[in-house]
Parts: structure tokens; sequence; C-alpha cells
């Protein structure tokens, strides 16, 4: 099937992907698992490119929970190699596109060649305003969450924050996504139905678009087909009609 029509006008500010299903596709080839993340780089390239092509300002992805530590180390450490790989790979792709990259997460919990290696993309791609890609890396909601509650309790304790002001946008201040705005459209490839900790915050009013494709079977047309669909919605952010 080709690509539906979308229009170009209401393109979703922000989309969050949980890249799910890398494992199961390589299983199904009878590959190691870590062939499925080398083929799951391959779409993170086409949708990052895509999204940027469509106007979309903020792309979001689920690269590495931090439940994922629980993985086999063989496979936590082949999953770090690859981000390594890409993020040298690609800086040149994100100059030409003016793509700013991000991370949401706990990036000191991260090995140290990949911190450094994420702090210089960052920094070299600082200036760049046509889209921000956030990696989120080490990244859990609560985890996310409960390290906002500390800096707000910090703020308190210091004097500089009375309890009473803390409202909504205190909170979205201290979260890791601070400043941007909040997903409009959550995509999970793979058919799962869960969220799994994935910006539990910021998803409140989001669309959800699940689809069956597994992240390496995901393509252009794909995106563009949740887009579609995102854009079908009747969004009511709790109001009535
Ligand atoms: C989920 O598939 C995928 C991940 C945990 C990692 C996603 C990583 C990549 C796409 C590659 C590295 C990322 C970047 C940005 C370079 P799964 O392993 O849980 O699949 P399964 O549920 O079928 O086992």
């Amino acid at each position: 099937m080709s690509a539906p029509a979308i229009d170009l006008a209401r393109i979703p500010r922000h989309v969050a992907v949980i890249m799910d299903g890398n494992g199961r596709w390589a299983k199904a080839r009878g590959l190691p698992r870590i062939l499925g993340h080398q083929a799951g780089v391959k779409t993170v390239r086409t949708v990052c490119e895509t999204a940027r092509e469509l106007g979309v300002g903020v792309l979001t992805l689920y690269a590495f929970s931090v439940e994922n530590w629980k993985r086999p180390e063989e496979e936590t450490s082949a999953l770090m190699g690859l981000l390594n790989e890409y993020l040298r790979r690609e800086l040149l792709t994100m100059m030409k596109n003016e793509i700013r990259l991000g991370v949401v997460g706990d990036l000191a919990g991260l090995p140290e060649d990949v911190q450094k290696q994420l702090n210089s993309v960052i920094e070299e791609t600082r200036g760049n305003n046509k889209m921000l890609l956030n990696l989120a890396l080490n990244y859990g909601g609560r985890a996310e969450i409960v390290q906002a509650v500390q800096k707000i309790a910090r703020e308190v304790k210091a004097g500089r924050l009375n309890p009473e002001q803390i409202d909504e946008e205190t909170i979205n201040h201290s979260l890791y996504t601070a400043g941007q705005p909040d997903p409009d459209l959550l995509i999970r490839t793979s058919g799962e139905m869960r969220v799994s900790n994935f910006l539990l915050w910021q998803i409140s009013y989001a669309e959800i678009y699940i689809t069956q494709k597994l992240w390496p079977d995901f393509t252009r047309d794909d995106l563009i087909k949740a887009i579609a669909e995102y854009q079908k919605r009747d969004r009511r952010f709790g109001a009535s009609e």
C-alpha cells in the first residue's frame, strides 16, 4: 500500500516512538538478537529523515530503558556499541539536515565512551533548529519523575520555592523534556499494548498508535500512515464536543 495523503499543516509537533520487536525480527530469521538491533538502526535513520522532512518538531525514540540493563551483558554492550557507531556516523547527516540531538534519561549511568560521544554530538548540533531528536537512553518514566521531585524538594529546602507555588509547570520544567511540547502522537511497534514506563507524565493527552509491524520492518510509509491516523482523531483534551 502506498502512503496515505496527510495534511502538512497538521503534523504532530512531537512524535514519540517505542521501538519494539528487534528481537522477534531476528528470531524469525534465525539470527542473533543483535542483528535485529542492527536492522533497527536503519529504521531509526529512515524515521528520523522522514520526520524531519514532514516538519515534526521533536522526535523522541525509546532506545534503552533503565530496565534494559537486565538483559545479558552481551546484548547491552552490543547495543551501546551500535549507539556509538550510530552517533559517529550520523553527525554529518544531522548537521546537513539541521537536526539537534538531545538525550532524555540518566546520562551518568551510561558507559563513559557513550557519554563522551553523546556530549560531543549534543554540543556540535546545539545550534541546529529544524528538528530535535531526543534519544531516550537509560530512561525510565518513574525514575524521571523521582528526579524531578528531588529537584523540586531541593528548591523548597533552599527556600527558593514555596510548596504552594508548585504546579504542573514546575514539574514540566523539572523533567528531562523541560521546555519541549508534550508528545501529540505515541507510536509503538510490534503490537504490544503497553506504555512500558515511557514518558509517563508527558503522554497524558497523546494519541496512541500501535502497529503490528516489527521495528526493523517499519517504513517511511508506516510513519506517514501513523500520522494520517492521528489526523483522523478527534482530540478533545478532556473537553466535551
Ligand atoms: C526493542 O526490541 C528495542 C530495543 C530495546 C532497543 C532499540 C534499539 C535500537 C533500535 C538500536 C539502537 C538505537 C539507536 C538510536 C542507534 P526488543 O529487543 O525488545 O525486541 P523483542 O521484544 O522482539 O525481543
